[in-house]
């Protein structure tokens, strides 16, 4: 495997695998990699010859007051893990790298950043939008893989490959969980053992709400109150609690097909998000 801090270099290893032929695969992370990441890799290995992993904490999709200084890293870990999966370029490049002084262009997906995780985090989807953008414009893959734990994200994703007609499959993987159902995210460790113990309550209500929809409750109003006190016999703060179209986004007051429950949290200091398809009886 090799390892790239250059634009330059990345893209070069990556035109140079297509031209032997090979089909191009992008995982893009920021690091920290769990089983979740691991899963994406090997989805991408599946449907690619040749596969880039990017390792970028990108620091335009944190808030001011959010946690970008105290963000997971482990860069040796983490390069031993996708030299493991046999990922053929990590792509691993500095701010400076990715972020020219002055730089002033951004991707905006307008209505889909505005709800959910967009209203709490302003500026955050568009962040992610414009490093995926130049991830993709770097990289070149034929093949990226998200993870759908980050719904929001994915559908920001799919929706800026839509408009901007990026030749680029965009492939969701199903969240991947402890066997107690907690959702795998680098935040986990921020959680002391008490505080993963009660963040347990956000899987726990996803699962009862697939359950009262699978009985036939068709009122998202009557759903999301078995969540909020789901949520608050685990002491969790609730952020959101929302039913929403699963392409859309567009809020939803009848579960008349699948929809999306997308929820956030804070439990202790540490904000975690979980989402489920909920699909009418
Ligand atoms: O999901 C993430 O880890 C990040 O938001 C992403 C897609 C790598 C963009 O920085």
């Amino acid at each position: 495997m090799q390892v790239h801090p250059t634009i330059a270099g990345t893209r070069a290893a990556s035109r140079t695998a297509r031209a032997r032929g090979a089909r191009v695969g992008l995982v893009p992370t920021m690091g920290y990699l769990h089983r979740g990441h691991l899963e994406l890799i090997r989805q991408a290995r599946e449907r690619a010859q040749w596969v880039a992993v990017s390792l970028f904490v990108n620091p335009t999709q944190f808030g001011p007051t959010e946690d970008l200084e105290r963000y997971p890293r482990a860069f040796e870990r983490d390069v031993a893990l996708c030299e493991g999966e046999g990922v053929d370029v990590l792509f691993a490049p500095s701010p400076a790298e990715m972020y020219t002084p002055g730089a002033q262009t951004f991707v905006t997906v307008e209505e889909l950043s505005k709800p959910l995780c967009g209203a709490a985090r302003p500026g955050h989807f568009r962040g992610v939008a414009t490093v995926v953008a130049k991830l993709f414009h770097i990289v070149e893959p034929d093949v990226a893989v998200f993870g759908e734990k980050d719904y929001q994200q994915l559908q920001v994703i799919r929706r800026m490959v839509r408009d901007l007609d990026m030749p680029v499959e965009v492939v969701g993987v199903p969240t991947v969980r402890d066997a107690d159902g907690l959702a795998l995210s680098s935040r986990n460790q921020y959680l002391s053992r008490e505080e993963r113990d009660r963040a347990l309550c956000l899987s726990r209500a996803l699962a009862s709400a697939r359950d009262l929809v699978a009985a036939g409750e068709t009122d998202a109003e009557r759903v999301l109150e078995r969540v909020a006190v789901i949520l608050s016999e685990g002491t969790a703060e609730l952020d959101y609690a929302e039913i929403r179209d699963a392409e859309t986004l567009a809020a939803v007051q009848r579960i008349e097909r699948p929809v999306v429950l997308a929820l956030a949290a804070r439990i202790g200091a540490t904000r975690l998000i979980d989402n489920t398809m909920l699909t009418p009886a």
